[in-house]
Formats: structure tokens, sequence, C-alpha cells
């Protein structure tokens, strides 16, 4: 199916969600209702355990949609089937701990395995560009490191790279500055924000990162498996935004 421009990037209608079987059987997810704009950027943000990371992977097709409607740049992901969960993570940046990382591999080859997930062949230009995308995240000095030799931080530098290289539709990431130390967290956001102005790509992203919250343009709250607010982040932090780059704050607020 072809996108409409108009059309969201996110969509989602009356997602629930359960985890185990009979007695067991837990619900997580309550009747949830997003969308997230073409090139905007929502943190998702709640209490530990309330459902934050089960919508990441809802939306990532990397578990089964059990009810409502997710669509991610119109492809329908209740009941799809293989193809359409292919086209789906092929759209889709992802920057989740550790998610498909290859310890033995370089940072340079971990971001190339980027380029390789999308399904097309390397451009000649290939080995370039991961190396230009590694600078902008400040790993230029260890493309050529095993990932198992780099620190924490480093190693999250990595995953961002990774998840920007192939030029996705949609970042879907998970707490990306939890290893960062704060200057490098809200550069790289920023870089990540930038990017979705640019290049209209739809962030949703999970953070409890405070020092960040101004990058957003709306933030939404849940406790115990649903939404309880949406708003924008200067309601949310309730100061003036933080340091930097006033240029970035160009984009429309839309709450939904
Ligand atoms: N694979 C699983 N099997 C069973 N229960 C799970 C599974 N994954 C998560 N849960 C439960 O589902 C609920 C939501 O978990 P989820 O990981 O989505 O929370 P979260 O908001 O991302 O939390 P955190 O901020 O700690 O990462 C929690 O009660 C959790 O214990
Ligand atoms: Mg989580």
């Amino acid at each position: 199916m072809l996108a409409q421009a108009s059309m969201p990037a996110i969509e989602i209608h009356g997602l629930s969600h359960w985890y185990g079987e009979g007695a067991l059987k837990k619900q997580v997810l309550f009747d949830i209702d997003l969308s997230v704009a073409r090139g905007e950027v929502v943190f998702l943000m709640g209490p530990s355990g309330c459902g934050k990371t089960t919508i990441l992977t809802l939306l990532g097709a990397l578990r089964s949609v059990q009810k409502g409607e997710v669509r991610v740049d119109g492809v329908e992901l209740f009941g799809a089937g293989e193809k359409q969960v292919v086209a789906c993570r092929r759209k889709i940046g992802f920057i989740f701990q550790n998610h498909n990382l290859h310890r033995s591999l370089t940072a340079l080859e971990n971001v190339r395995m980027g380029l390789e997930a999308q399904g097309k062949r390397l451009a000649v230009d290939a080995d370039a560009r991961c190396l230009a995308m590694l600078a902008i995240v400040g790993l230029a000095d260890h493309a050529h490191k095993r990932q198992d030799k780099l620190s924490g931080g480093q190693r999250q530098r990595v995953a961002i790279a990774r998840a920007l290289i192939a030029d996705p539709k949609i970042v879907l990431a998970d707490e990306p500055t939890a290893a960062l130390d704060s200057t490098t967290g809200y550069e790289v956001i920023a870089l990540i924000r930038r990017l979705a102005r640019e290049r209209g790509m739809s962030v949703l992203m999970v953070t409890h990162d405070n020092r960040i919250l101004s990058l957003a343009d709306r933030i939404v709250e849940m406790e115990d498996g649903q939404l309880i607010s949406a708003q924008t982040p200067a309601s949310h932090i309730g100061r003036s935004p933080a340091p930097a780059d006033n240029s970035l704050n160009t984009g429309e607020v839309t709450i939904s």
C-alpha cells in the first residue's frame, strides 16, 4: 500500500495486550489510542512496568498484536503475515538496549548491518556513510573497535548510528540516553530531532531522562497500561526549555 503524506506514521486504536496463559494471564495494556505524525518527536513516559516497552515491541512487529489496530506507515499489524511484518520492520530504526548488536563485530560493521537489514544492495560508498554516521555520534575514533571493547555509552551510540543509517521513516527508541552522559545524551537526541525535521522521520521514544524533555514535540504519559495525558514539553517541565538550539524548536505541536 502506498503511504499518503497526510496519514500519521504511527496509528494505534484500541490496543490491549496480555502476557501469560490461563490463570497467569495478565492484561498489561488497556485500550490505548495513540498517533504520531510524520516528523513528530513523541516521548513516552511512565513508571517502571506500566507497559512502555510492550507498546514499542508491538509497533516494531517484534510481538503479535492481540487486540486493536496498529498501523505503521500504513501497514496494519493486527493479523499481519510474514510479508507485512518484514515490510514494517524495514521502515523502522530500532534503538533498543543491545538489540541485534554483535559483540564480535566492530562498530563500523554493526552500523553497516543497519544498511544490510534493509535488504538493499550496499552502495559503493556504504562504508563512508557509516563512518560519517559514527562521527556524528562521536565515535569517529572507535569505528574499528569491536563492540565488546566499547563502554556502555559507546555501545549505545553504535546502536543509535545503526538505527539511523538507513534513513528510517520511523524510529522506536527505548531509553536511548540511559547510558550516556548528559551532554552526549542531549546532543544525540537533538540530532535525532533534527533528522526528524529534515526527513519527516517520526520518533517514539521511551525515556525517564528529564534533561532532554525540551526536545519533544509532545510527551505522552502512561500509568498501569493506560495513557493518562499528552502535553507539550513546556507544560510538562514547568520551566523554560533547556539550552541550545532554538532553531530546532520549530515543529508543530499536535495533541491527539
Ligand atoms: N515477556 C513478558 N512476559 C510476561 N510479562 C511481561 C513480559 N514483558 C513484560 N511483562 C510485564 O508487563 C508489564 C509491562 O512491562 P513493560 O516492559 O512493557 O514495562 P515498561 O513500562 O517498559 O517498564 P520499564 O520502565 O521498567 O522498562 C510489566 O508488568 C511486566 O512485568
Ligand atoms: Mg521498558
